[in-house]
């Protein structure tokens, strides 16, 4: 284990890391009381109020990067709303309260509640359009895959770095009709694919832990703010991502432009995406191979939050049990 030199700022950032479980726990809970009730608003409001209420009482001078969408279409955990008590380091803070919100909706797996935390100015503001991304795990040399790549070409390089057939690599993509050219060129080269009906930050996060989930590479597009989510988790692990917005009108490109965006056509690679020291929590609302669900018993309430962060590299999972006990409420 490497030795870390930290400063003052590094500690407060250390504490704050665990601080953030706190957080998602709190959003996972309250929106795992909507999961199998077809109400995807409802689930996703519980997970917003939760973890709006849970970030203000963070010790930091926080801005939202990434949230529920322009001030103008969210009250709350909107782009530019500022968290915390102010009283902190200044932190940029990417939300998704509740992802996979039609699988908590469905009781279906891989809905998760999840966030991000980077010194300012370190993660990508990206606008709420698509975004084409291609991720792989660590422990394959730089430019193994590409973008701008075919499938093809990206499978066969793959398969090469792995030391193993094509038709011994499986991709990761979602499913939706636009894919269905992608799918048959990944089929053609010989890859397996795993759909998923949502949900590509587990998605993506899957590539890292590829012989527990089975998965080598993700393809397709997918949210972009999802995407640097998905960067910021990687990034902890020494994965490998590629993303490009996909500004396919005019409005769509001046939006981005007002987010500070100047090439609507540039190719970030993962530390574009989300730099600096990034943490990454992500808790359970429905089981997957990534996080275990939220689990209701009588007096407890169990919880599966897996925690990166980038400047140690390190990985946690901290399984909780929750007592709700004299004034003390979960949500
Ligand atoms: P929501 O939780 O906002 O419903 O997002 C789910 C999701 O599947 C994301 O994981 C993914 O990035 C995005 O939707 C894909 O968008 P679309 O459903 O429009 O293809």
């Amino acid at each position: 284990m490497t030795d870390l030199v930290i400063n003052q700022q590094d500690i407060i950032e250390r504490i704050l890391t665990l601080e953030l479980v706190r957080v998602t726990e709190r959003a996972a809970v309250s929106s795992a009381r909507w999961r199998g009730r077809g109400n995807e608003k409802a689930a996703d409001q519980a997970a917003v109020d939760a973890m709006r209420r849970e970030l203000n009482r963070l010790p930091i001078d926080g801005t939202i990067v990434i949230g529920e969408g322009e001030r103008d279409e969210a009250p709350m955990l909107f782009i530019g709303e500022k968290v915390g008590t102010k009283t902190g380091p200044k932190v940029d803070i990417a939300v998704d309260p509740l992802e996979g919100t039609t699988l908590c909706a469905k009781d279906m797996p891989g809905s998760i509640a999840v966030m991000a935390m980077a010194q300012a100015g370190s993660l990508l503001n990206a606008p709420d359009v698509y975004m084409d991304k291609i991720a792989i795990g660590p422990g394959y040399p730089a430019g193994t895959v590409d973008l701008d790549w075919t499938p093809e070409e990206n499978i066969r390089s793959l398969a090469k770095a792995k030391g193993v057939k094509p038709s011994e690599i499986t991709v990761l993509i979602l499913d939706r009709p636009r894919h269905e050219k992608l799918i048959d060129a990944c089929r053609k080269a010989g890859a397996s694919i795993r759909l998923i009906a949502d949900g590509d930050v587990a998605g993506i996060i899957f590539t890292t832990q590829s012989e527990k989930t089975k998965v080598d590479l993700y393809l397709g597009s997918g949210g972009a703010p999802e995407g640097v989510l998905a960067a910021g988790a990687l990034r902890c692990v020494g994965g490998q991502m590629q993303g490009r917005l996909l500004l396919d009108s005019p409005a769509k490109i001046e939006r981005a432009r007002t987010m500070g965006i100047i090439d609507p056509r540039k190719k970030y690679d993962m530390k574009e995406l989300a730099s600096g020291d990034v943490v990454v929590a992500a808790t359970g609302v429905t089981d997957s191979a990534l996080v275990e669900g939220v689990r209701f018993h009588r007096d407890v309430i169990e919880t599966e939050t897996v925690i990166y962060r980038s400047l140690s590299g390190t990985v946690r999972r901290i399984h909780a049990e929750h007592r709700e006990m004299g004034k003390f409420r979960l949500d």
